[in-house]
């Protein structure tokens, strides 16, 4: 299905995770008179995109039934505004809620619908390059699905789910992943500042070399293990710190317990 198909689509929450997606809908195809932004107090972003795009930008919510809902506001505030939605949510309207940790019980509780499906994006949405993870509830039509597939596919790369325990470990690898990704670039600069680097020498170092390594992965589907094997020379340089990398105490025990950790706070949150 292509997005210049689907006709009412309300984003509740045009914060910044919301305007992404809505950018790139748009980008995909969706029409602006398809969209309305729903937002009690947005920000300048959200009234700079609604003036420039010709997007209907509200405080309430709606009183018609829409074809589709997306919820990107904060969990914490996801149970306040669920009773607030009121006719928006028809027999026939699907829910999208990308809200970290709220499980698929509580929405279906709190909604006039069973057709909802959870997903969880990341920030490279913002860009188009997000890596989005999705599970449906059973009512959810393949109708659905396919407006859902469409919606979150414009944000990026997008994988569906059968078990909704899943969608904490899609949390822990790829909805936090991009701050472990960051965080590489902080520590590998570091490291060539405490080696003897201008520290701004050393950022600009790190910082380019993992964009030009993923945009390398992005145009050679070459499995990871086989690219770093194919730059790593016998007793050369880059074999020397893949072995302290590599050792049992190196960054694949720490990624694990990284991993773990973000998983038991996405079950923590969801509770
Ligand atoms: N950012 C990420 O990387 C990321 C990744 C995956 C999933 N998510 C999920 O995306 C959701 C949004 O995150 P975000 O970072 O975009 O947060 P955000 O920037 O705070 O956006 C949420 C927006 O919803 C608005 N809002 C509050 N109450 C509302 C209501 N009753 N009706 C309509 N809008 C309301 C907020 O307004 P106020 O600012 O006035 O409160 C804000 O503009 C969260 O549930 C988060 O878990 C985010």
């Amino acid at each position: 299905m292509s997005l210049t198909d689907i006709d009412g689509v309300v984003l509740v929450g045009a914060g910044r995770m919301g305007l992404a997606l809505a950018r790139g809908w748009l980008n995909a195809g969706l029409r602006p008179e398809a969209l309305t932004l729903c937002d009690p107090a947005p920000q300048d972003a959200a009234t700079a995109f609604a003036d420039e795009e010709g997007v209907v930008l509200t405080p309430v919510p709606p009183r018609e039934a829409a074809r589709v809902v997306v919820l990107a506001v904060k969990p914490q505030v996801m149970a306040s505004v669920l009773p607030t939605l009121g006719t928006l949510i028809g027999p026939h309207t699907l829910v999208v809620s990308i809200a970290a940790g709220i499980a698929l019980a509580s929405l279906l509780d709190g909604l006039a619908t069973h057709r909802v499906v959870r997903a969880m994006p990341n920030t490279p949405a913002q860009i188009g390059q997000g890596m989005t993870g999705a599970v449906a509830a059973p009512g959810v039509s393949s109708e659905d699905l396919e407006v859902a597939e469409a919606l979150l596919a414009a944000a990026g790369a997008l994988l569906w789910f059968d078990e909704e325990s899943r969608i904490d470990l899609v949390t822990a690898v790829s909805g936090s992943g991009p701050a472990y990704v960051f965080y590489l670039v902080e520590t590998l600069a570091a490291a060539g500042a405490a080696e003897g680097l201008a520290p701004e020498d050393a950022m600009k170092l790190a910082r380019q070399t993992v964009i030009g390594a993923a945009a390398l992965m992005d145009e050679d589907m070459t499995d990871a293990a086989t690219l770093r094997q194919n730059v790593t020379s016998p007793n050369g340089t880059t074999a020397a710190a893949l072995a302290v990398l590599m050792a049992p105490d190196g960054l694949a025990a720490l990624m694990k317990k990284a991993v773990a950790a973000a998983r038991k706070r996405a079950e923590e949150l969801g509770r």
